[in-house]
């Protein structure tokens, strides 16, 4: 059984106090939730007081990148131990603003998977395909290049640590989101892919979120698939209604 994990992408919205009275208004419609995972990814800025607002509840922190050295000379960068002592569990790595904004490559994905998973991170590591490539029908081959660059000598026993988010480009802020079927037939492609790497077992074991345009209409329908394991969250996560509905309704869908 996988435990559905709901991760709030917050991006470069909220200010330190606007994120305190978000992760408030959450943890205060969430506490009796036990069945779903919770994340709450605000930026660097707000991650301390996100901890404190979090502590010892079923929420968890997570961040939304990070370097992949320990330390050094990297002005403006942040690494995986930064994020571990703040209280970061999880971190997003290889979204796809940043492989079209910051130049994120297969290689630098890798990277960071990697120091985050020596770190004692959660990486949450993104895939997808943007609108011209599934157009041409190149889709799947887009997101088996995500999937094995960004997991060379990843080994059996930490992938259990990984997330994978699908997120087709297409539909991140869109409004427009992949059908429960489209999603369907991508998650089982990902799960197909590292069952060839890990096993079925392992594969099995592996958690596989849908992200894009995900909202309160829509959740139960794409959760509901086999495959897809709970969802990341950009949009809708920004409103404590909208993200609480999330997190309920995903609670109460039963495969
Ligand atoms: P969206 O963003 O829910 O606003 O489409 C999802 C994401 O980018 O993670």
């Amino acid at each position: 059984m996988r435990k559905p994990i709901i991760a709030g992408n917050w991006k470069m919205h909220k200010t330190v106090e606007e994120a305190i009275v978000l992760a408030n208004a959450i943890k205060r419609d969430v506490f009796d939730i036990e069945d779903v995972e919770i994340v709450l990814c605000p930026p660097f800025t707000s991650l301390g007081d996100v901890k404190d607002v979090i502590l010892e509840t079923n929420i968890s922190l997570g961040a939304q990148n990070m370097h992949w050295e320990a330390e050094g000379a990297k002005t403006g960068e942040i690494s995986s131990k930064m994020l571990k002592q703040i209280g970061c569990k999880y971190v997003i790595i290889g979204h796809s603003e940043r492989r079209a904004y910051f130049g994120e490559t297969n290689q630098t994905v890798n990277n960071k998977v990697g120091a985050a998973l020596k770190e004692g991170l959660f990486p949450i590591m993104c895939v997808g395909e943007k609108l011209e490539e599934r157009e041409s029908g190149k889709a799947f081959d887009i997101i088996s290049g995500h999937i094995e660059g960004g997991l060379v000598n990843i080994g059996p026993e930490e992938i259990l640590n990984l997330v994978i988010a699908y997120e087709p480009v297409w539909a991140i802020g869109t409004g427009k989101n992949a059908t429960p079927d489209q999603a369907q037939e991508v998650h089982k492609f990902i799960r197909g892919l590292l069952a060839k790497k890990y096993g079925k077992d392992t594969s099995e074991k592996i958690r596989i979120q849908y992200g894009g345009s995900v909202k309160p209409s829509n959740i139960e329908s794409l959760i509901g698939e086999k495959d897809i394991d709970g969802a990341l969250v950009g949009g809708a996560s920004l409103k404590s209604e909208s993200f609480v509905e999330l997190v309920k309704k995903s609670s109460q869908v039963v495969k």
